[in-house]
């Protein structure tokens, strides 16, 4: 029997409520997990695996567990991003993890912007490293909106039936 994980690491809410639409868009046998509670990878034949770009990068908690993904197991990648889509800001965090997984069979990847505080973009602004995209950032407040829940529950749905081929 197939079964799918959807899983997540969100420090304020924002890729939770992007896995939780993933989720919705899942049909058959799944089951939902922060990535710390995942202990049976084995049990899974599709994970959708969700972080947070921090540092322009995928936080070290996402590597360690996209690192114990066995070859060839069939996974998708999700982000939220408090920085602009469509430049290399929103992407090269998803592209850093599709090569740390680049064993397993990697069916597609989505991302879309999750808000920032305006107090943490006032910290985040004034150190070099976060400029470019805390710059950005106070645009993102109303994400992930509506739009993106439903954006996210399509990509769920096509990658299940990538499965069905
Ligand atoms: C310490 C820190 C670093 C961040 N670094 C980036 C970054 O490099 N690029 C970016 O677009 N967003 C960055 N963000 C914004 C988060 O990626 C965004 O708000 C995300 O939706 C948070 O997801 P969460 O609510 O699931 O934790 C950063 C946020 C924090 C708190």
């Amino acid at each position: 029997m197939s079964k799918t994980l959807v899983t997540y690491l969100s420090q304020t809410g924002n890729t939770k409520k992007i896995a939780e639409a993933i989720f919705e868009g899942v049909e058959g046998d799944k089951t939902i997990k922060p990535m710390d509670e995942v202990q049976e990878i084995e049990d899974y034949s599709l994970i959708f695996i969700g972080f947070p770009v921090h540092s322009h990068s995928v936080p070290y908690k996402t590597e360690d567990f996209l690192r114990k993904i066995p070859p060839g197991k069939k996974i998708a990648l999700f982000s939220t991003h408090g920085s602009l889509p469509g430049g290399h800001l929103a992407t090269e965090a998803l592209e850093h993890a599709a090569v740390i997984a680049s064993k397993a069979k990697i069916l597609g990847t989505f991302s879309c912007r999750g808000k920032v505080s305006m107090e943490a973009i006032e910290v985040l602004s004034k150190s070099p490293e976060h400029k470019a995209w805390a710059e950005m950032a106070p645009s993102s407040q109303t994400h992930p909106d509506e739009g993106d829940l439903e954006d996210a529950r399509s990509f769920a749905k096509r990658i299940i039936m990538l499965t069905q081929d």
